[in-house]
């Protein structure tokens, strides 16, 4: 395709490291691993990183450690805060964990949560917010951080779709109490599958360790706050504390995480330089309403909405795309709340729903790359502006 949603990022590198991985004769989780966490702590600023298989699984260990936590655990029935756009598996951990969803419009400029509504949504059974910035540019993560210090919430960041990005100077993922990355194929770095949840907090990291690991202390050390050692080194062994998944990640994920890392403020780079050139071509054009930056977007994608306000038929602009051999879709999954797997929720709507409607029936986006994409934005700019003519 001469311009296609995701691009192969690996080089001869990532190739090395796997085939190394081969070599050593251990593929389940070990060494490569262990030292893609610590290089991803340190790059992200935090004290510590769980590679799980996903960014999904991610998610999902995330909400379970909050329900183990010794002080002030999440329980069934809680409320939690959420944007109306975001991907399934931000959700549905919180289903599957019997949390109750307050929906929140997002802005139609950013795509990400209206925080303005943050006080309409709160309730005296309100114990958490997840965070989510859309397609790499940040949400009001520092708005929403003091609004759950403020009212004793759990901050959740899904920032499976934003590495890199920047907020005052400070890192996108690293606003929660903890914060999960995606590493899927066309995400900002990949490893086939893979993610990673961050945090501050020991315990919090001890748990996720367990989580992933089929509840198990195997992965802990022996001065875990999470629970006190026997001397029967047999039942020792075998200890399970919480009930847990299998999430871990293959050893060739972390070999080639650890080099995809390296690569990162590069990729970055150049994602933005493509941002830079579709600002100059879409930015000041009233059919077209494009992301506003806040902070310093990662640039996942380039989403695009038909200004609502002018009479251009989407269905006729994805022909036109699709003739010119150019790759789009959905902005992330649509309006949530449009999918038949709402049935299965427990949830209620802060307001109404407007903005995330016009993007999922008015949006659309096309790919971003880690490499010069002019000749691919010049054919798109040709494209879109004959056809919304
Ligand atoms: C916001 C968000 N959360 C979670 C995920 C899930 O990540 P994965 O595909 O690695 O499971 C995605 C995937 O793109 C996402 O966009």
């Amino acid at each position: 395709m001469f311009y296609d949603l995701a691009a192969n990022t690996w080089g001869q590198e990532e190739i090395d490291a796997i085939q190394r991985v081969i070599t050593t004769d251990r593929f389940t989780m070990g060494d490569n691993v262990a030292q893609m966490e610590r290089r991803f702590a340190d790059y992200f600023g935090v004290k510590h990183a769980v590679m799980v298989n996903s960014g999904s699984s991610a998610n999902l260990a995330a909400v379970a450690a909050l329900f183990y936590k010794q002080e002030r655990p999440l329980q069934r029935g809680d409320e939690v805060i959420v944007p109306a756009i975001s991907w399934s598996t931000t959700y549905h951990p919180l289903q599957q964990y019997g949390l109750k969803l307050r929906f929140v419009d997002v802005a139609l400029d950013t795509l990400n949560i209206d925080t303005d509504q943050l006080e309409a949504a709160l309730t005296p059974a309100t114990r958490m917010i997840v965070a989510v910035s859309i397609l790499g540019n940040p949400a009001a993560l520092d708005v929403m951080r003091a609004f759950a210090d403020k009212h004793g919430l759990y901050l959740l960041e899904d920032n499976c779709e934003s590495m890199d990005a920047e907020l005052a100077g400070r890192k996108a993922g690293t606003f929660g109490h903890l914060n999960t990355f995606s590493f899927f194929f066309s995400h900002h770095i990949s490893t086939m599958e893979g993610g990673m949840v961050v945090t501050d907090d020991l315990e919090l990291c001890h748990l996720l360790k367990a989580i992933r690991a089929h509840g198990w202390t195997r992965d802990l050390p022996p001065d875990s706050p999470l629970f006190e050692r026997r001397g029967e080194d047999f039942f020792e062994a075998y200890r399970f504390i919480v009930p847990g998944y299998n999430l871990r990640p293959l050893e060739m994920s972390g070999a080639v995480g650890i080099e995809q890392l390296k690569k990162l403020p590069e990729f970055t780079a150049r994602r933005r330089q493509n941002l830079a050139l579709f600002t100059h071509m879409f930015g000041k054009d009233e059919r077209f309403i494009i992301q506003r930056e806040n902070g310093k977007s990662s640039c996942f994608c380039f989403p695009i909405i038909l200004n609502p306000a002018m009479d251009i038929d989407r269905a006729h602009v994805m022909q036109a795309l699709k003739d010119a051999d150019i790759g789009y879709r959905i902005i992330t999954g649509g309006n949530f709340l449009r999918h038949d797997c709402i049935k299965y929720y427990d949830y209620t709507i802060v307001g109404e729903i407007r903005n995330a409607d016009i993007a999922h029936d008015r949006g659309f986006f096309v790919g971003n790359h880690p490499f010069d994409l002019t000749p691919q934005l010049e054919r798109l700019h040709s494209v879109l502006d004959q056809v919304c003519r």
